[in-house]
């Protein structure tokens, strides 16, 4: 297994570990640009950050960040978008200055000129970490596979699987068909890459991305020199030690 190829017991500890990998480039990176994705897989590396910062005086919010995705056609306080599980999940409880988070609006009347705003501010403060989720279908951030996207941020039709796979977060409402997403060309050039999967639902994507398959995005990091990614033996597809 490739040395940036992590395999911890379980999601509990995986999450430590990304948090304790997160934390070190935060510790020692004053002006940090950082993008972290929402979702669940990340929500228990978040906390453990948070509480670094409560017990340690780890410097949250000294950071900038910028989101990752988004919905088209979900706002901030609708339920299920990608800044309404951010801000109570992590930019509330950590204080992050309003004026240091940057997101799409995914209710934006004119989705390109929001787009490139996003793109903008990409080029304006360049990206030192992206903490990572992977979908079912392999995807990171909204990069779908198969799905061209231009420049450091774009917008983006979402596949069957994503929408599918998105209910969870939208109780019963339909699910938006399109996203808008900071590109797999602008994480690249992140210096530190945190990707994690944990979750049997996971298995299949991981086990294509092991194989060295350059088919899925989620698979664009293993040859990043900063890129790390942090397993549970479910999603690892290992047996239980
Ligand atoms: C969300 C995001 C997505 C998720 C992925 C996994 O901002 O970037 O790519 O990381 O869909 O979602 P969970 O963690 O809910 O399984």
């Amino acid at each position: 297994m490739k040395s940036n190829i992590i395999v911890c017991k379980n999601h509990q500890e995986a999450s430590l570990r990304a948090a304790e990998l997160t934390s070190d480039v935060i510790a020692r990176t004053p002006h940090l640009t950082a993008t972290f994705a929402a979702g669940n897989t990340p929500l228990d590396c978040y906390r453990e950050l948070l509480r670094r910062q409560k017990e340690e005086g780890l410097l949250l919010d000294r950071a900038r960040y910028i989101g990752l995705d988004e919905w088209v056609g979900l706002g901030p306080n609708d339920a299920g978008s990608c800044f309404a599980i951010m801000n109570p999940n992590y930019y509330l409880p950590a204080d992050i200055p309003v004026e240091n988070i940057y997101a799409f609006d995914g209710l934006t009347s004119n989705l390109d000129v929001e787009a490139a705003r996003m793109q903008e501010t990409l080029s304006r403060y360049p990206l030192d970490l992206a903490v990572l989720g992977i979908g079912v279908n392999g995807h990171v951030g909204f990069n779908e596979p198969g799905i061209p996207t231009t420049g450091d941020f774009s917008l983006v039709s979402l596949s069957e699987s994503t929408q599918t796979v998105g209910r969870k977060y939208f109780a019963g409402n339909s699910t938006p068909t399109e996203g808008a997403t900071i590109t797999l060309q602008a994480l690249k050039r992140a210096k530190t890459v945190v990707i994690i999967a944990t979750g049997a639902n996971k298995r299949e994507a991981v086990s294509t991305i092991l194989s060295g398959s350059d088919q899925l995005p989620a698979g664009a990091f293993l040859d990043h020199p900063g890129a790390i990614y942090v397993l549970d033996e479910d999603a690892a597809g290992q047996e239980k030690r």
